[in-house]
């Protein structure tokens, strides 16, 4: 089986360390969407989608990237890295996925780092910020 882990990650590369570990892990290749514009996967059979959030969404890099794959019947996973750390981040994602027909297998999530006063003026991210 091959695979490969296709991300975003902007802000101060946490989502690429996950990639990273993912690939190393599931011995992927890796592709970081910032290098890379014609993007072939027919030869992978398991595809991971990574981004960092950014507004309270995953890059629009991310979904850009996925409108123009043919992902029928190919297995994938989501993962994001976020200020909170909240699979929730994933969700459109995978809805996007799925109405390919692609079969979301995974969906992970972890913290990054986190200044709210940075990126947000959604008050729920300082209570955040005050309990962690
Ligand atoms: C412009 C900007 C907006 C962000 N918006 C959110 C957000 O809405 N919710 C959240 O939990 N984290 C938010 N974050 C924090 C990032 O999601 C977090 O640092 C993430 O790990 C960044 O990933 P990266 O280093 O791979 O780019 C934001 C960060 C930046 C720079």
């Amino acid at each position: 089986m091959k695979s490969l882990i296709l991300y975003c990650s902007t802000y101060k590369s946490h989502t690429e360390k996950i990639a990273e570990l993912f690939s190393k892990k599931i011995n992927a290749d890796l592709l970081n969407l910032k290098n890379s514009k014609n993007i072939m996967i027919d030869e992978y059979d398991f595809i991971g989608f990574g981004s960092g959030v950014y507004k309270e969404s995953m890059a629009p890099q991310i979904f850009k990237c996925v409108d123009k794959l043919n992902l029928m019947n190919k297995d994938v996973f989501v993962f994001s890295t976020s200020g909170v750390g909240m699979r929730y981040y994933n969700m459109k994602l995978i809805k996007l996925l799925e109405a390919k027909g692609a079969r979301c297998k995974g969906s992970f999530a972890c913290k990054g780092s986190f200044v709210s006063r940075d990126f947000s003026d959604n008050k729920i991210f300082e209570f955040s910020t005050l309990s962690n």
